[in-house]
């Protein structure tokens, strides 16, 4: 019997300026998306940008509904719109910011588990990291190399090849 380390690194930056233009562009977006959410229910307000290999950023903000398991995250819609629009062009990064109705979140909001899973699998289709910006509506941002880093153990389409 063993036991056996997980571990992975993520990049804490205190101040956007310390990112390039690019990059604080991408979050910014994002930051933005949340004021488009359509969250009645939760007050909880998602934004998020991907930005594709071809310059091209699309863009989400999460979606309830009265009927509650209809509604979809942010990431998720900003990624199934990028797919469906852009299949074959490669996702560089993705970007993801979090408010509240009540109060501006100051720290990094991150992906639910069902997020997760869904941003995987783009990455280990296009056989290329996915690098993660997670943010609040100001404050620190963290950042992530791939999406694999966020969900060890992961159940994805590998398991499924020798069928
Ligand atoms: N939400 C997202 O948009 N992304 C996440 O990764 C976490 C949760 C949304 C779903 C729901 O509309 C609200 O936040 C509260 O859970």
């Amino acid at each position: 019997m063993k036991r056996i380390d997980i571990t992975f690194n993520l990049t804490e930056v205190e101040n956007i300026d310390e990112l390039s233009q690019s990059e604080q562009e991408l979050i910014n977006i994002s930051r933005r998306m949340t004021t488009q959410a359509y969250a009645p229910y939760s007050g909880f307000y998602v934004g998020s940008a991907v930005l594709l290999e071809n310059g091209k950023i699309i863009t989400g903000s999460n979606q309830e509904n009265a009927a509650y398991p209809s509604g979809l995250c942010a990431e998720r819609v900003a990624v199934f719109a990028a797919s469906s629009q852009y299949p074959d062009v490669k996702i560089k990064a993705v970007a993801i910011s979090g408010n509240a109705k009540s109060h501006n979140i100051s720290h990094p909001v991150t992906p639910c588990g069902a997020c997760r899973q869904a941003l995987l699998e783009y990455e280990v289709k296009q056989e290329d990291p996915v690098k993660v910006f997670l943010s609040g509506h100001s404050g620190k941002i963290y950042i992530i190399d791939k999406i694999q880093d966020l969900l060890p153990l992961s159940f994805t389409s590998r398991e499924l090849t020798d069928l």
